[in-house]
């Protein structure tokens, strides 16, 4: 008997030896595979950092070639400004993507406090109306009164802006935007929306990675793809999140979610 025992035992214990040998494998290979996906995002990242540099230095260098073949001054001064805003350009790709790595690897200095939701959002339409009525376009709020939140104001204002800003650049003169906010359940939802071209249902995920644009050629605007990455990245920040779905006026609509475990929402007067 006791030998029955014994040899149940054993292969109980081969049973598992063998099992924990395979989790282990799973889990190499599981490793394996993050390195790799890493590896590759940090390769495409490096050419696409060369890339949008290469740019806008080649017409840099021809520019102020073309102007030290000459001697007036006047060429020499627009040279100059076209030079200062090409150095801006490049200047706005590397502060982002050094937000974006900081925001991704925990290093943001994030300055908590009571945040008046209500009102940035209502200063924001202002900052914004000027600019959509330029463009001919509609730009509406409908923000629930009373929101408040516990949360860093700058972040929320720069991933608005960059919400706010895709919007005079994609949708078409004519168009409405809309910018609504509400507590829903134990969340607070703020949404960005329009009557644009929105973006297909296969890109949905893609254009909050680095340097992702549905226009590759640039024609529609000189934009490096970076400002939906930061928005996602902040939304993060403060423990939330950020996504695109259609929206029921036509276009895109970026929703942008806060926890209340992170975020404490005082929910709109009755
Ligand atoms: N409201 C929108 N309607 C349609 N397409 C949009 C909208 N917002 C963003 N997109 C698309 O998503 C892409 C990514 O946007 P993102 O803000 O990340 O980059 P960008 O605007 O091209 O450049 P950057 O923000 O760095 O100046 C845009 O290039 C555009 O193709
Ligand atoms: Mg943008």
């Amino acid at each position: 008997m006791s030998g029955i025992w014994l040899a149940v035992s054993l292969l109980v214990l081969a049973g598992a030896a063998y099992w924990l040998a395979r989790r282990r494998q799973q889990n190499l290979a599981l490793l394996r595979n993050r390195l790799v996906a890493v590896t590759q995002s940090v390769r495409q990242t490096g050419d696409n950092i060369a890339h949008d540099l290469r740019t806008p230095l080649t017409r840099l260098r021809a520019d102020v070639e073309a102007a030290l073949r000459q001697e007036d001054g006047k060429v020499h001064r627009a040279a100059l400004e076209r030079v200062l805003d090409e150095i801006q350009g490049m200047q706005n790709i590397i502060n982002a993507l050094l937000a974006l790595g900081q925001a991704e690897a925990g290093g943001m200095r994030v300055k908590k406090k009571t945040v008046d939701l209500t009102g940035l959002l209502m200063e924001m339409i202002e900052l914004y109306a000027p600019s959509a009525e330029e463009r001919q376009l509609t730009l509406k709020g409908r923000i629930d009164p009373n929101l408040t939140i516990e949360a860093d104001r700058q972040l929320l204002a720069r991933i608005l802006s960059n919400l706010l800003d895709n919007e005079l650049k994609y949708v078409p003169a004519g168009g409405l935007i809309m910018l609504s906010a509400a507590a829903r359940g134990d969340k607070l939802e703020i949404l960005v929306e329009d009557n644009g071209p929105g973006i297909p249902e296969d890109m949905r995920d893609k254009i909050f990675e680095r340097f992702a644009r549905l226009d590759p050629s640039r024609t529609v605007s000189s934009g490096a793809g970076l400002g939906l990455s930061l928005v996602r990245a902040f939304a993060r920040v403060l423990q939330g999140d950020a996504r695109v779905i259609e929206s029921s006026l036509g276009g895109a609509a970026f929703i942008v979610t806060l926890s209340t475990s992170a975020a404490d929402v005082s929910r709109p007067a009755p």
